[in-house]
């Protein structure tokens, strides 16, 4: 992550900030390609984790760091912000569809958490996966849970925050769940087998917590917008770092116990993921036009829709790609990587 710190005039958010961008401790593992003793990965994110998880630093106060005149959302990330719809929508509005597209953010981010993430890192501690056990492990899997409950109270939170200071109901009820939800819902519902749909499962959460940097950094690293958001994001990404590095190891070592059926499935699963971890949610964005009264709204999203350059959000897959090219599979998946690059 990259970038300078907003312009602040209080010491908390200035100290906040700082806590956010200092590295990690030394130990915390990146994705190395050629580290593959997962044992050694596993315990020492174990071992460091009381040290570096955003759960045991102090709660910042929100409200009293809120800057009403800053936008909530980066502009530049909707899919119809050069739009001549969204252009000619007067200040108010075009801040209501940002104060809207937070909220949207805040709650695909819990989903990713409570639906997918959680859920497969119990079933990896209940020993639903062949070769994935031991103390070190479900320790770390236990520390990541802690994490991503966590970061749901701060992502949820962070939407609190937004409606009372901009003075909008905004509630999480009225939009649809996200199209990762969705997607994930619908591939368990059709497996006929329990190891399918427990690799359904593992699959997306290996996506969602490899993929998750890029999507928080989509914020972290914006300076403009809402300083309180940013760097909710900026301290989300810090703990997913390491959860990265646990989802390799996991994806990694139950792909090297499973039989060639569902090997095959597994990579079909992970791709599945990964369109739909990557692609704008249109189905939240309409929902949001409609709310908001935006005349033209739906028309202008079909616009947006027609054009392929704007289908995905999250244009870095690096981290996926590389444990696809570890697996040594980068032949047996059908995905479109040529637009990989990293958002900055
Ligand atoms: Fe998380
Ligand atoms: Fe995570």
């Amino acid at each position: 992550m990259s970038g300078n710190p907003p312009a602040t005039d209080g010491l908390d958010q200035a100290a906040l900030w700082e806590f956010s961008k200092t590295p990690l401790p030394e130990g915390v593992p990146s994705f190395d390609p050629n580290d593959v003793v997962e044992s050694a990965v596993i315990r020492r994110l174990v071992g460091n984790w009381h040290r570096r998880a955003t759960v045991k630093r102090d709660e910042p106060d929100l409200d009293e760091l809120f800057e009403p005149e800053r936008a909530d959302y980066p502009e530049k990330i909707l899919p119809f912000h050069d739009h001549p719809t969204y252009l000619a929508l007067d200040p108010a509005k075009r801040s209501e569809l940002l104060s809207w597209a937070w909220i949207a953010y805040n709650r695909h981010t819990v989903m990713a958490e409570q639906k997918v993430a959680n859920p497969a890192f119990a079933l990896v501690m209940e020993g639903e996966y062949p070769g994935l056990s031991g103390e070190a492990l479900n320790l770390s899997l236990a520390q990541a849970m802690v994490d991503e409950q966590y970061h749901t109270l701060m992502h949820l939170n962070a939407s609190a925050v937004t409606r009372r200071r901009r003075g909008h109901a905004m509630p999480d009820d009225a939009l649809p769940l996200s199209y990762t939800a969705r997607v994930h819902q619908e591939l368990r519902d059709k497996a006929a087998e329990r190891w399918q749909q427990s690799l359904t499962t593992l699959a997306f959460a290996t996506v969602s917590e490899i993929s998750i940097n890029a999507y928080l950094d989509l914020l972290a690293d914006d300076t403009e917008i809402q300083p309180i958001n940013s760097t909710t994001a900026t301290l989300h990404n810090r703990d997913e770092y390491c959860h990265a590095s646990i989802s390799h190891v996991l994806a990694q070592t139950v792909y090297d116990k499973l039989d060639a059926t569902q090997r095959r499935f597994f990579l079909d699963m992970l791709m599945e993921g990964l369109d739909a971890f990557v692609t704008n949610d249109y189905s939240t964005w309409r929902r949001i036009v409609d709310l908001s009264g935006i005349a033209g709204g739906r028309e202008m999203l079909m616009d947006c829709q027609a054009e392929s350059g704007r289908k995905r959000l999250v244009r870095d897959y690096t981290g996926l790609r590389k444990l696809v090219d570890e697996l040594g599979v980068a032949d047996q998946v059908d995905f479109d990587w040529s637009r990989s690059h990293v958002t900055g």
